[in-house]
């Protein structure tokens, strides 16, 4: 069955170590720094988000989450420094700080980064001083600066590099590949730091798995910026794709008179083509099977942790999703090692603006100043990632139907492709007309935000331009919640009343935006589209629509007249839109829950993403006390082509799929047990049951994911007889002993004001997650309680 099956895989999956390219002397560095803000100082560890250990607030925009993340603070830490390191070149690197960061050596200004999704470093070489030196990083973390829950804080990893003053500069490598049908021919550039001119040898050996597979070695004359190139041939490659992602590390030694530096630069050999009827990679066709996602991780807020992505990602290529696009900004480069590592395609992604604003703080007020830097830091730091498929210069920029403004997308996609010959741009575009005009040249691979029914004529009118799916249906809905009747009226699924919540019939959308099934009706007509990216894989903090009417939101009101509606609606109930009391504080668009639990539509795009796979899935769940006797429509997604249903072992007759599901509107709700077997050509292939719950009795606990660092378990409310509970809102408790902390909960539900940081929070729709930190070797004991429950624990 396929919910099991997510399980093993899961457990199956053993990752093996590879990073971004890096030098040796490169040293993690978050360890014990002193963290002040509003008065209160403390020592922590980074990464760090500030935003997400606050408690929800109601007065807080939800749109960004209803956290505290704004506002200034400083990190400060010693760096100790020997007569050795004096010898040496030494940078601080940032992965990521949210933002406006100065750095400060011993109070003095060195550097900093105003945008906080880039990385960037800071050369200390010759601002340090033998034995102690203060290192400061102030944040200025602007309000009314993002559309979605930014965090804040030095939020991704913080290193120390050491370097010989002869070296690889920062980010100075760039391996491009080719192959042929039993050869691939490798071209490493390596560029140069050098304290003063000198000679240097560069010696690179390609290895596969530790073993050297090919090798070159040059002489050259050192100084800044010189740059060397090698040339491999390797015999038999190893090709990278999603299935296997084969890896290969160029080792590059440079050898002069201040000693040896080397430098690892991780790659994968693979031909990435956008063609106009597709994306191909290593020849073949491969449809993209992508969502988009935001950068934060749910209750662990924007901090970068690698279990957490791992397991994220991992649920992900369980429902087969192939592709990722880093919506709306650069990721932390650890997710693009997972993504070459696990083998996903990627759209790596500037920005959210150019030059029109969608936030007084947002990135338009960084643009002119720092755009030129933020797409070259991007593009340096990015390149070598065989996951990397597409530079995205944009999403829905406003200066896409401006045609004085085209120069800018112009001169963005220039950039790329001086920086990097091997790719192509593209940008998410949601203003319709503006496919037809000039505007659509001035990116390589045409990207459409919700306009599946243009893909066909853009195709017939732009014959030789790739076109992609950028972001797709925003179909939006709660786990384990349905509103009745049902109504195919896409937005029908949701009243402006309690709970605040969305059925999770997956036919319900905001006015801009569709259900999974209108947009592949397209996609199957139009065979040139290469992929999808679909709004969202995951929930994601903030960006709660429909419940989000803060009446800046530029997505909630496209055109005056739905403001005007809004407004209207809000003023019959004596309120301005500004009062109005919504508590919603995450996102209703993902496949899978905040809280990491698929919702139904995970076994939709499982059907169609993984043909092969037997799947059944059946909604909605079976407990509907009020409910007997009236009609409760049963929908069924298959990767099979008929079904039939059985209630109570009675049949309620065979289906075929109209579109992508099987749907049974007249069902009469009696408890009991609701099954149904899916066929394939005639066979049987998949079964699915859900069965009606008696009184919620027990609790069950079981490992999600168990990484090095992080645990995450998951508590099910149960009857007497094992049978999961679907409605249960039980407060549970969740206590750790042993070798482990507790270090955040969740369930899910988007209206939830429980801090993340609270042991006890009710389970949401019969579950509850809680993830813990190992500390030490030893085991651990998680133990659930509920209220009215019986206890039940879990050693790890
Ligand atoms: C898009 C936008 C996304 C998100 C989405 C919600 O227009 O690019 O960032 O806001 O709408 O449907």
């Amino acid at each position: 069955m396929n919910k099991r099956h997510l399980i093993c895989i899961i457990a199956a999956v053993g990752l093996s170590v590879a990073a971004s390219a890096q030098p040796e002397g490169r040293k993690l560095w978050n360890q014990g720094w002193t963290f002040s803000k509003d008065g209160a100082t403390r020592v922590l560890d980074l990464p760090h988000d500030w935003g997400v250990e606050g408690n929800f607030n109601q007065e807080y925009p939800g749109e960004t989450g209803k956290l505290p993340w704004w506002g200034k603070a400083r990190y400060w830490k010693t760096l100790e420094i020997s007569a050795d390191d004096l010898t040496k070149d030494i940078r601080l690197e940032v992965d990521g700080a949210m933002s406006n960061a100065s750095v400060f050596v011993n109070d003095i200004k060195a550097g900093g980064w105003a945008y906080g999704y880039s990385s960037w470093a800071v050369d200390l070489t010759g601002k340090l001083r033998e034995g102690k030196n203060r290192i400061e990083i102030v944040l200025d973390n602007k309000p009314e600066s993002s559309r979605w829950y930014p965090g804040g804080g030095i939020y991704r990893n913080v290193w120390i590099t050491r370097t010989a003053p002869t070296s690889v500069a920062h980010w100075g490598t760039f391996v491009t590949t080719d192959y042929t049908w039993d050869k691939a021919s490798v071209n490493l550039s390596v560029t140069l730091k050098a304290r003063k001119p000198g000679t240097v040898s560069v010696r690179t050996t390609i290895l596969y798995k530790e073993t050297p597979v090919a090798s070159a070695k040059s002489t050259a004359g050192a100084f800044n910026g010189k740059e060397v190139i090698q040339d491999f041939v390797i015999s038999n490659p190893k090709l990278w794709t999603p299935e296997n992602p084969e890896m290969y590390v160029a080792r590059t030694a440079i050898v002069s008179a201040d000693g040896t530096d080397i430098y690892d630069t991780p790659f994968g050999i693979r031909k990435a083509e956008f063609r106009p009827d597709g994306f191909y990679l290593n020849g073949e066709r491969v449809f993209l099977k992508g969502v988009c996602l935001h950068h934060d991780a749910g209750a662990l807020g924007a901090v970068w942790n690698e279990d957490a992505w791992t397991r994220r990602l991992l649920k992900l290529k369980e429902m087969g999703c192939n592709a990722i696009r880093c919506s709306h900004n650069p990721p932390a480069p650890e997710l693009l090692d997972l993504c070459d590592r696990m083998g996903f395609l990627v759209m790596d992604e500037l920005t959210d603006t150019w030059t029109v604003a969608k936030k007084p703080n947002g990135y338009a007020s960084l643009f002119d100043q720092w755009v030129d830097k933020d797409l070259t830091a991007m593009i340096h730091r990015d390149r070598n990632h065989p996951c990397v498929i597409l530079w995205s210069i944009g999403n829905e920029c406003g200066e896409q139907g401006w045609p004085e403004k085209w120069d800018i997308p112009r001169r963005l996609t220039e950039l790329c492709h001086r920086e990097d010959p091997t790719r192509l741009t593209t940008a998410g575009n949601d203003n319709p007309d503006a496919a037809f005009t000039g505007y659509a040249g001035t990116i390589d691979v045409y990207g459409f935000n919700y306009k599946p029914h243009l893909y066909e004529k853009f195709v017939k009118e732009h014959p030789g331009t790739p076109v992609i799916g950028s972001e797709t249906s925003s179909c939006i809905s709660t786990r384990g919640y349905y509103l009745f009747p049902v109504s195919a009226d896409k937005g029908a699924g949701w009243t402006m009343d309690p709970p605040f919540q969305v059925s999770s019939y997956d036919l319900y959308a905001p006015a801009w935006a569709s259900c999974p099934d209108y947009e592949w009706k397209y996609e199957d007509a139009v065979p040139e589209c290469a992929g999808e990216f679909v709004w969202t894989g995951y929930d994601y903090l903030g960006e709660p629509t429909p419940f989000n009417m803060d009446p800046s939101v530029l997505t909630n009101f496209h055109t005056d007249e739905e403001r005007e509606a809004y407004r209207k609606m809000v003023a019959a109930w004596g309120q301005t839109i500004a009062d109005v009391p919504l508590p919603s504080r995450s996102s209703y668009f993902g496949i899978i829950d905040l809280a990491g639990f698929p919702k139904d539509r995970f076994w939709l795009y499982q059907a169609r993403w993984r043909e092969d796979l037997p799947v059944a899935h059946i909604l909605p769940h079976w407990n509907w006390p009020g409910r007997e006797g009236m009609a409760t429509p049963v929908h069924v997604y298959t990767s099979g082509d008929e079904a039939e249903l059985f209630l109570n072992g009675k049949s309620l007759g065979l289906k075929s799929k109209e579109g992508y599901r099987i749907v049974w509107d007249n069902v009469l709700y009696t408890p009991g047990t609701l099954e149904v077997i899916c066929y394939k050509n005639g066979r049987e292939w998949a079964r699915d049951k859900v069965e009606t719950a008696g009184v919620a009795k027990k609790l069950a606990a079981s490992i999600d994911y168990n990484g090095e660092d992080l645990v995450f378990v998951t508590a099910q409310v149960t009857d007497k007889n094992d049978i999961p509970h679907p409605l249960s809102s039980a407060l549970i408790k969740f206590e750790v002993t042993g070798d482990g902390v507790l270090v955040a909960t969740d369930a899910g539900d988007p209206t939830s004001h429980v801090s993340f940081l609270s042991p006890e929070l009710p389970a949401f729709a019969g579950k509850a997650s809680a993830i813990v930190r190992r500390t030490g070797k030893g085991p651990i004991t998680v133990t659930v309680t509920g209220r009215g429950l019986k206890k039940t624990n879990i050693t790890l």
